[in-house]
């Protein structure tokens, strides 16, 4: 992972993803010594109180778009952990200097998907990653990417390798343990050492254990080597291109039956995203391409 991932020098090992960001905002308060972060609305980073705030908001709660509300996703979470995760519009760095100019001081991190994931996927504008590193770094704040979706699967080392944007911290999680449970977190010896010295705590008893550290190490030298990518990656352009028409939102239920009765199963939610897995052959997309054209010519006929 180190060789993947320039900006990690250390890392540590965690159970998932949402541990990875928790740990991460905690080290990066710490670092920082500021209460205060900011979350990309839409974006989601696990089920922990500090982030679960305006992953899908409703439209009547969200507020305005360029000064959105933070809308807890759960009941049950503290009523004053909002006042502590601001939450800023995605593509929009104008906003994001604004808000870090208003909270100048009291603010430790920006956490993000740096392609969001978890709302369909919507990619950065030309510009707005390398925008936000210079605000957040004029602003004296450490910059987060949550990698634990795109992190080794869009390129092998994750959104960080394709775009010339170097975070402060990186987590990561999912296809890294090939199936087992695992979360990471790193960044530089200079944050990471808050925990080395046990300034910092990072505990939990499954941490680093032998299943998911033996896992890890087998799926990234054995298991996603640079030809299994280069694969997937050209299945995936395949399916992408093969799309040649749009399915309403009204009709992805349908789809999802459809599909599924002729022995293909995606996520069933609306937004969630597809991911070719390694596994996938050219057989799965050209069966799944000839159903989707046979879906078109049932609702056409
Ligand atoms: C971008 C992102 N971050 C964090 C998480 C949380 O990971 P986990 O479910 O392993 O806690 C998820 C889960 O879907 C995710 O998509």
């Amino acid at each position: 992972l180190v060789r993947r991932f320039a900006p990690i020098e250390q890392l540590r090992f965690c159970n998932s993803g949402t541990e990875a960001t928790m740990d991460a905002l905690r080290l990066a308060r710490a670092h920082v010594g500021r209460d205060k972060i900011v979350k990309i609305e839409g974006s989601y980073h696990g089920h922990h109180d500090a982030v679960l705030m305006s992953t899908k908001p409703p439209i009547d709660a969200a507020g305005p778009v360029s000064r959105p509300n933070s809308v807890p996703a759960s009941k049950g979470i503290p009523s004053d952990v909002k006042n502590n995760t601001i939450i800023a519009p995605y593509n929009d760095a104008e906003a994001l200097e604004r808000i870090l100019t208003e909270h100048e001081g009291e603010v430790a991190a920006v956490i993000t998907e740096a392609v969001l994931m978890n709302v369909g996927i919507m990619l950065p504008e030309e510009g707005y990653l390398e925008s936000v590193r210079e605000i957040t770094r004029r602003h004296g704040v450490l910059l987060i990417f949550d990698e634990v979706k795109t992190g080794v699967t869009v390129a092998p080392g994750g959104i960080t390798e394709l775009y010339p944007v170097e975070p402060d911290l990186i987590c990561l999680a999912k296809s890294i343990g090939g199936g087992m449970p695992i979360g990471v977190f790193g960044g530089r010896e200079e944050v990471m050492r808050h925990i080395n010295h046990q300034e910092v705590v990072h505990l939990g008893t499954f941490n680093g254990n032998p299943m998911s550290m033996r896992a890890g190490l087998v799926t990234l030298t054995q298991i996603f080597t640079p030809e299994a990518h280069a694969h997937a990656i050209g299945l995936s352009k395949q399916l992408g291109e093969g799309y040649v028409w749009d399915i309403d939102m009204h009709l992805s239920y349908a789809y999802w039956l459809f599909l599924a009765n002729r022995g293909i199963l995606f996520p069933p939610g609306f937004d969630d995203q597809w991911t070719v897995s390694i596994q996938h052959t050219q057989a799965d997309i050209d069966h799944h391409l000839h159903v989707f054209h046979q879906f078109v010519s049932e609702l056409t006929r």
